[in-house]
Parts: C-alpha cells; sequence; structure tokens
C-alpha cells in the first residue's frame, strides 16, 4: 500500500492550520515540508521554528525534505524541531558529510533519508542506501510546485527499486514533483511506495477521494 504526503508548500498560508488538520481528515497520515534556503534551489520557504509549530499541532508523521546547502549545519536543529523523516540532498555537500550527517540524524533519533535532483543517476544513492529509511526521487527540478511530472525519471526509480529490495528491502521510495491521480500510477509501477503531492492535492475539489486513490 502507497502513502500520500500532502505537500504543504501548496497549503493556504493564512489558512496553514486549517489546512493542516483539514489534511488530517482528508485522511493524509503524513504531511511533506519543503525547506528552501535560496542557495540550494532559487526559492525560500520555511525554518526549522516552522517545523516546531506544526509539531505542537499535529501527531501526522512529519517528512521534512531539506533543500539546503551543507545540511549538517542544520540537521540536528529540524530534528530538534520535530521531523519525523529528515531528507538531505546527495548533491548539497561531499559523501564524507552526507554520510556524517545520516548518522547524526539517526542518533538523533529521526529517520534519515537521501534526495536526488533529476541530473543525478541512481548510483549516487548506493553509498548510502544500507544507512537511510528512504530514498527520494525528484520528477521536477526542486524549488517550486506546480511543475510538469518528468515520466522519463522512471526507469531510474524502477533501478532504486531494485537496488532498495536487494540491500534494504524497509527503506520506503518517495516521488516529489508533479504527481497528481494519473501520474501517481505510472509512479507505483516503477516502485515508488510514498508519493508527494502539492498542488494536486490542495487544488483538488474531493481530498478524502484523492488520498484513497493514491493509497489504494
Ligand atoms: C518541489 C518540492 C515539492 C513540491 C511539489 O521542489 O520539493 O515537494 O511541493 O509540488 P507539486 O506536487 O505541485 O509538484
Ligand atoms: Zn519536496
Amino acid at each position: 500500500m502507497a502513502i500520500l504526503a500532502p505537500s504543504i508548500l501548496s497549503a493556504d498560508y493564512m489558512h496553514f492550520h486549517e489546512d493542516m488538520d483539514r489534511a488530517k481528515c482528508d485522511g493524509a497520515k503524513w504531511l511533506h515540508v519543503d525547506i528552501m534556503d535560496g542557495h540550494f534551489v532559487p526559492n525560500i520557504t520555511f525554518g526549522y521554528g516552522w517545523v516546531k509549530a506544526m509539531r505542537k499541532i499535529t501527531d501526522l508523521t512529519l517528512d521534512v525534505h531539506l533543500m539546503i546547502d551543507t545540511p549538517i549545519k542544520y540537521a540536528e536543529e529540524f530534528c530538534k524541531a520535530g521531523a519525523d523523516y529528515l531528507t538531505i540532498h546527495v548533491e548539497a555537500d561531499t559523501p564524507e558529510n552526507i554520510h556524517k550527517t545520516i548518522d547524526l540524524i539517526r542518533a538523533l533519533g529521526v529517520k534519515p533519508g537521501v534526495v536526488v535532483k533529476p541530473n543525478t543517476p541512481a548510483e549516487a544513492v548506493a553509498p548510502y542506501i544500507e544507512k537511510v529509511d528512504m530514498v527520494l526521487v525528484m520528477t521536477v527540478e526542486p524549488g517550486f510546485g506546480g511543475q510538469k511530472f518528468m515520466a522519463h525519471m522512471m526507469p531510474k526509480l524502477k533501478e532504486l527499486r531494485q537496488m532498495i529490495d536487494e540491500k534494504n528491502p524497509g527503506c520506503h521510495l518517495e516521488v516529489d514533483g508533479g504527481v497528481d491521480l494519473i501520474t501517481a500510477e505510472t509512479c507505483k509501477e516503477n516502485g515508488a511506495d510514498v508519493l508527494v503531492a502539492g498542488s494536486a492535492f490542495f487544488g483538488s475539489k474531493d481530498r478524502p477521494a484523492f488520498v484513497t486513490a493514491i493509497e489504494k
């Protein structure tokens, strides 16, 4: 069974609390939180104070996606703020520091994950596969919601599903970017079990049906 992670990047910021509660009523079990620093990606979003505030008002699984340079500098703050999963980009630091950051996240009791941008091959995940709880494949260039799904990421997704099945079967395989009810099916066929959806979920006229369709 798949899991839907609504991306609160697409929520109504003036009714943020309401949108979070509503996502729970709609049946969502996770929330995806996009952290952008204006360096690693050309956009700026939320800081760890935001995650801390969210943690106070929800028991949903907080899936925090760090799109920031040198995540080792900030990982501890996001763990303390209450992230359940903390995913870092393999492109954001040296392999040595990516290993250290994963170990730090784990030591703080949070589930670590690694993310790959569209131009980063599946092999870039290999050094970390046995020590993470989630691998995230970007199906758009990170930075903005509402972009077009990149179907040509599917061979990479399939390759990572094989790698996970061989080396770390308990690890989640997540997709993020341009996921709607149609592209979600393609992602699931290619091995994804966690699907992030921002604009398609928050723009849906029937959100409970959206959750059911993704998680069936
Ligand atoms: C993009 C973010 C996504 C974004 C997805 O950089 O990582 O999580 O919210 O938005 P949609 O689903 O609208 O493509
Ligand atoms: Zn994201």
